[in-house]
């Protein structure tokens, strides 16, 4: 049985993607306010602490991210940082940090989003973080050693989201967390890497 951790695992789609990984795999569970671990994966030092707690994995699952959503006439700079503070560099500080606790043909699976393809009002924020972080994979895709591989799921929006974020996706079709989830299987369990797994788009 190999040892993934996921970061974001208390989430929407964190929370599905555990369920699903748990069926094959050890699944340590790392949340920032709740979960078996915590952490706060825009600050290096709490992830270094986390993995120097956990020890060597063989798959990182990261489902976090917050992004700013408002009309570009207004938004700050201040706001535009939200996005890359939190969803770019959380995910990449997740990736320098824990390269080294990631045992050999393991792999990194990030969270990027249907925005990346599909601009909307008020998502400036959102679309330029979800390809910066296609960009990343694909980068470091060739670079990581011991045949570590990494790859990047997008999904479109959650059903279980609907919700919160409806009025900024009509005419989007949703997908089920547990759909979603599965790409993210073929990333941990698959051989490919450098790849975008879009679903639902
Ligand atoms: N929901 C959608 O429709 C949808 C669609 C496409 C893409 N996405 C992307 O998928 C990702 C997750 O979305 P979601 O809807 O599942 O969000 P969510 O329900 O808010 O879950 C976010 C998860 O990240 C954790 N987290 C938050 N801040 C963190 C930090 N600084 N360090 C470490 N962990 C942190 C949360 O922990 P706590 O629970 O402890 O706060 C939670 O486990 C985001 O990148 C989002 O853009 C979502």
């Amino acid at each position: 049985m190999t040892k993934i951790v996921v970061i974001g695992a208390t989430g929407t789609l964190g929370r599905a993607v555990t369920a699903e990984l748990k069926a094959r795999h050890e699944v340590i569970e790392v949340g920032a306010t709740r979960g078996q671990y915590r952490v706060d994966s825009t600050d290096p030092a709490s992830i270094e602490k986390l993995f120097r707690e956990i020890g060597k994995v063989d798959g990182v699952v990261t489902t976090t991210g917050k992004l700013h959503f408002g009309p570009l006439p207004e938004m700050t700079v201040e706001q535009f940082w939200v996005g890359l503070r939190d969803k770019l560099m959380g995910q990449i500080n997740v990736v320098l940090t824990a390269q080294q606790y990631v045992n050999d043909g393991g792999s990194f699976t990030l969270t990027s989003g249907i925005l990346a393809d599909e601009p909307i009002r008020q998502g400036a924020n959102a679309t330029t973080v979800n390809l910066a972080l296609e960009g990343f994979v694909r980068g470091a895709a060739i670079e990581l050693p011991r045949g570590i591989r990494i790859n990047v799921v997008s999904p479109t929006v959650l059903t279980e989201s609907l919700e919160a974020y409806g009025p900024f996706f009509y005419g989007f079709e949703a997908v089920t967390a547990q759909r979603a989830a599965q790409a993210y299987l073929r990333s941990v369990e698959g051989a490919q890497t450098g790849r975008v797994y879009r679903v639902g788009s």
